[in-house]
């Protein structure tokens, strides 16, 4: 591949992946099982992104493994309804375009587990989005580090990635332990969690010790990706263990290492960082990961027979939103004003141009990029608060929250 005997675009690729496993200092190349292409927006690539890819896309790139992308910066079907500019759609429709003709799925997800690509225990894959690695490496036992989007598509061209990190089993150990002795309950909480873990462990790898909860499950699957996403964006976790919940969990302590203890009693600080000091809401977001059909299934059933007064996006995968299409779900949402949109998110849209100022959102990653990549400020809580705002037009308990 190096010596140009597949061509040029795959020499191209191979000399990317090379470069990095000489920056690693890698013991060599690992064959990946897929790879998840993140820089899918144009928002975020720009027009000089947009060129690199249709550059190696005119040299004849192709992928060789399951290759998938990440959200793009507008529903690719309804980007009007969003407020999306004509400009900006023909542009992300170019990138679209560029990458599909490399044979890339247009899954448009950060949840690629959730429509179909979900990986096998053990396999090498070389996904992009810092919230689907977490899940992938933690939950779900797979091994990636956190791609930049040329080099998960040149894994892609290649079939192969760079072994070192959290490839090599050495490295899925913990660094640190978490002992949290205070309840854990909503999706929100986990996030708040995540966002104090994150800060403080870094590139680590946590091994969290969770309270027993008296009548209460483990972390459902929701709460899982929103803790991971969380970690990914205060920190850079790529992988995390939960005593008795996770897969490698049991491998994850070396036995007799004394590791750096975390102890986290109260979640409160995690909450005040990620809230600004508002009361109006214009702008709700719910759907950072993208959301599962269970959450689509709670939002309905928390609107139904009303009206929203905010502006209500749901985001989620185009697969799990014609699942709710099916099971009515997205009808019942959208007669109380809000809308479901497939492919993109508010962190990757071109929010800021859209004249929101405050927004609320249940997810602490989403959180914690929106003031700098969408320049709102926001609320931060449990998804029925979010409800509630969108309802009301306030945060709820706020001075000019209804009483209810
Ligand atoms: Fe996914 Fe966008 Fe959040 S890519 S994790 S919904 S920032």
């Amino acid at each position: 591949m190096l010596t140009c005997a597949k061509g040029l675009a795959v020499q191209r690729a191979m000399q990317m992946v090379v470069a990095l496993a000489e920056i690693y200092e890698a013991e060599g190349l690992v064959p990946v099982a897929s790879a998840q292409i993140a820089g899918v927006s144009y928002k975020n690539l720009g027009d000089a992104g947009l060129q690199f890819l249709e550059e190696w896309a005119a040299q004849g790139a192709r992928v060789r493994v399951p290759a998938f992308m990440n959200p793009a910066g507008m529903d690719l079907e309804r980007w009007r309804e969003m407020g999306i500019s004509p400009q900006f759609a023909r542009q992300q429709e170019r990138v679209v375009e560029a990458l599909a003709s490399m044979g890339v799925a247009l899954t448009c997800t950060c949840t690629p587990y959730l429509v179909g690509y979900a990986p096998q225990v053990g396999e090498h894959l070389a996904w992009s989005e810092s919230s689907a690695v977490s899940f992938a490496n933690s939950v779900l036992a797979a091994r990636s580090n956190r791609e930049g989007g040329p080099s998960a598509l040149a894994a892609a061209i290649t079939g192969r990635t760079a072994a070192y990190g959290l490839h090599l089993l050495e490295n899925r150990v913990a660094t640190h332990v978490v002992e949290v002795h205070c309840r854990v309950r909503s999706e929100a909480d986990y996030g708040a969690l995540g966002y104090l873990v994150g800060l403080q462990v870094g590139d680590g790898v946590p091994y969290f010790r969770l309270q027993r909860q008296d009548g209460l499950e483990g972390p459902s699957q929701e709460a899982l990706m929103a803790l991971g996403a969380a970690m990914a964006a205060s920190g850079a976790v790529g992988l995390y263990h939960i005593e008795g919940v996770t897969p490698e969990a049991q491998q994850g302590v070396a036995s007799g290492t004394k590791l750096p203890t975390i102890a986290i009693s109260d979640l409160a600080e995690g909450y005040a960082a990620l809230n600004s000091p508002l009361d109006g809401i214009d702008f709700v977001s719910l759907g950072c990961p993208h959301s599962t059909l269970a959450d689509i299934e709670r939002i309905a059933a928390l609107l139904n027979g009303k009206r929203v007064r905010a502006t209500l996006w749901i985001t989620t995968s185009r697969q799990v939103r014609l699942l709710a299409q099916r099971r009515g779900l997205v009808a019942r949402i959208e007669a109380a004003g809000g809308k479901v949109f497939a492919d993109t998110c508010l962190v990757v849209a071109p929010v800021k141009e859209m004249g929101f100022k405050a927004m609320a959102t249940n997810s602490a990653k989403a959180a914690f990029y929106s003031p700098t990549h969408s320049g709102l400020q926001r609320r931060f809580g449990a998804m029925e608060q979010c409800i509630e705002a969108a309802l009301t037009g306030h945060w709820p308990g706020s001075a000019h929250s209804p009483a209810r």
